[in-house]
């Protein structure tokens, strides 16, 4: 495929085959996503690839954790206590989850939430359904593979930079095989399910997971959330009397 093509063609996939994900293609996806630029060169990841039975028990164990989250916030104190008792389930993810949007970014999270469940026929109000949408996060829509990314601690935030880049790189390689892909900070909610199955350096934390598969030709998998305009994102020069 051309550049281009490739770039503005992915799009997060949200159902997938069940066709399995050949192993040279994986290497060959991992690999073209090591030629991705970091700090310094010190490319500060590290992927945990899951799939055929680790799949299976991270798709229940996850599923398991955030159906009991669920219930914990939508239920009585008594409810939340007895969940929080039986243990296990809050999660324990190494960075916090966003819970709260900051004022300016809400729009286009709100826009691009309402587009989504339009598409998917749940209207705004079926918490029920939209739970059940959620929850499918953790299944990995059905991918034959995840990903969990891990990035060095040391390096703070550029962790994350050099992290982003390999995962474009890697999606947008994957992109270019008729693959489908979908970051995915939901899977970073919970690192011991994670690491029941992984071992994992103390001071690698896990950044968030990707969904990988061949994608199926459903409507929601044809989601294009707008984008901004360039000049949107342009900072006025100090003194230009633009806004
Ligand atoms: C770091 C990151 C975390 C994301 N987390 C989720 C997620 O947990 N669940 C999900 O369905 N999509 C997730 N997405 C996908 C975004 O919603 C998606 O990239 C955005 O809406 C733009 O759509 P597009 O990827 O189809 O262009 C995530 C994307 C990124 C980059």
């Amino acid at each position: 495929m051309e550049f281009v093509d490739v770039l503005t063609s992915r799009r997060s996939i949200r159902a997938f085959a069940d066709t399995p994900v050949p192993d040279a293609v994986l290497e060959r996806l991992l690999g073209r996503a090591l030629e991705s630029p970091s700090w310094s060169n010190t490319q500060p990841y590290k992927v945990a690839v899951a799939q055929g039975a680790v799949l299976d028990a991270l798709k229940s164990e996850l599923s398991r954790r955030f159906s009991a989250v669920s219930t914990l916030q939508r239920g009585s104190l008594a409810s939340k206590v007895l969940a929080t008792l039986r243990g296990g389930v809050l999660p324990d993810g190494d960075y916090k989850p966003i819970l709260r949007y900051p004022e300016d970014l809400q729009p286009r999270r709100l826009a691009t939430g309402v587009g989504l469940y339009k598409l998917l026929g749940i209207p705004r109000d079926d918490h029920v359904a939209r739970d059940a949408q959620m929850a499918r996060n953790f299944r990995f829509f059905d991918a034959p593979t995840a990903l969990f990314v891990f990035v060095h601690e040391g390096l703070g935030v550029y962790s994350a930079l050099d992290a982003g880049i390999f995962l474009q790189s890697l999606m947008l390689a994957a992109t270019d095989e008729g693959l489908g892909s979908c970051a995915q900070g939901a899977l970073a909610l919970w690192r011991s399910p994670v690491e029941a199955h992984f071992d994992i350096p103390r001071h690698y934390k896990l950044l968030c997971g990707v969904s990988l598969g061949y994608p199926l030709a459903v409507p929601v998998n044809g989601f294009r959330p707008e984008r901004r305009e360039v000049a949107e994102i342009l900072l006025p020069q100090r003194g230009s009397g633009k806004a």
